[in-house]
């Protein structure tokens, strides 16, 4: 009944952990939810009053496709000054969520059969929506040893004369990592070398810690500029989720063809959340910044917790809200009489007795780890750090 397009589609693996999770707090119990890959933050003040101001002044209506001008125009200046990268506005377009224009653009670029490689671990939709626009994903498989980085050498094995493009995200979900401008420069290298274009996930930019620099790809190898989609949204940094508003640069041809299928697909991003995401980008940072260092100290007290509980093998990372460490040493074992078969399984152990909701990296493409989002409040991890240590020891 389905067609063959959507049949290969493979479902997200939080959704059966959110389901369970449900169904428990259903039932009244109290579950910590390190699942979630969201802020738990409100969306400030200011940015809802524009929203609240937008709707008052009956801004309610069809814009146009790639976002209303004064938002690209916001977003060219967002990226000539916090990026160095300088577009015009044509060369920028407003989508639904950053997830839309990394649709967008697959849809863009991607012939049928061409080949896109995503590095593993993944986020879930990469390869996902390479299928969805006709594509075949190519996964570079990358482990503990390079830091969950792809190396020059991996990236230039993985490139055949079918590869478009290369899905590249720093800082990183789920591994939190964060590539240094000298190694996005080597990548560069090898793209230009194979005519491959990049499409920069930049989603996580804000959330540094240790002084860590986010480097746009495009950035560390101007090179690469015209061959570069960067793409990035107001979800993460602003704690605006549900707005759905992200935003892409790149050459213009591949904007407009971004913008007609966004055009054709939804017609435009939300108006209010449109004005709302002009007021983030255009307003004070102080917020943004409250809630990166807040974010910094539940990073280091969750890894703290983690580092001294057996079987959790991590690096303290220095991106995003997540840490994902290897768990093979507990595959094998048996909590409470249960047998631990995989990740899933240990997934499924940790929320139905200890009351904690972690995912399973085998959706990432990475079936050894785990991945926990700090993004709770500190009461919440130290509750469920508690709880953890006790179903473990
Ligand atoms: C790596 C990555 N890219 C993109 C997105 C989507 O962001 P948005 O909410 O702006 O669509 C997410 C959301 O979880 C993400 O983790």
């Amino acid at each position: 009944m389905v067609s063959e397009r959507l049949k290969a589609v493979t479902p997200s693996v939080t959704l059966a952990i959110n389901s369970r999770v449900q169904e428990l707090e259903a039932e009244g119990k109290d579950i910590v939810k390190f699942g979630v890959g969201e802020p738990d933050y409100p969306t400030p003040e200011h940015i809802k009053e524009a929203a609240r101001k937008a709707i008052a002044q009956d801004k309610t209506r069809y814009t146009p496709a790639a976002g209303i001008p004064q938002l690209r125009e916001a977003v060219v200046e967002k990226f000539s000054e916090e990026n160095n990268l300088h577009y015009k506005v044509s060369q920028v377009m407003v989508s639904v969520g950053a997830k839309q224009a990394i649709y967008n653009s697959l849809m863009a670029l991607v012939n049928p059969g061409d080949e896109v490689i995503v590095i593993a671990p993944y986020w879930v939709s990469y390869p996902e929506q390479v299928k969805l626009a006709g594509g075949v994903p190519v996964v570079v498989q990358t482990t503990e040893d390079t830091n969950f980085k792809v190396t020059p050498e991996a990236l230039r094995d993985a490139i055949s004369p079918r590869t478009r493009a290369l899905i590249l995200n720093t800082p990183n979900n789920p591994t939190g990592i964060v590539y240094s401008s000298e190694e996005l420069a080597a990548l560069g290298q090898v793209m230009l070398e194979h005519d491959i274009w990049a499409i920069c996930d930049d989603i996580y930019e804000s959330l540094v810690y240790d002084k860590a620099l986010h480097t746009s790809l495009p950035t560390a190898c101007p090179d690469m500029f015209a061959r570069s989609i960067v793409i990035n949204g107001v979800s993460k940094a602003y704690a605006m989720t549900g707005w759905r508003i992200g935003y892409a640069g790149g050459p213009e041809e591949i904007i407009s063809a971004m913008s007609s299928c966004q055009g054709h697909a939804t017609s435009n991003p939300t108006s209010v959340s449109q004005w709302a995401a002009l007021a983030a980008l255009q307003g004070p940072k102080g917020e943004v910044r409250e809630m990166v260092q807040d974010y910094g100290q539940r990073r280091d007290y969750m890894a703290e917790r983690l580092q001294n509980i057996a079987g959790f093998e991590f690096t303290k990372p220095r991106g995003a809200f997540y840490l994902f460490p290897n768990v093979s040493e507990l595959i094998g074992r048996s909590i409470n009489g249960t047998k631990v078969t995989d990740v899933e399984v240990l997934a499924k152990i940790l929320l139905e007795e200890a009351h904690v909701a972690l995912v399973p990296g085998s959706g990432f493409g990475a079936p050894e780890n785990l991945r926990f989002s700090y993004s709770a409040a500190m009461d919440r991890i130290e509750e469920g750090m508690d709880r953890l240590q006790q179903a473990l020891d």
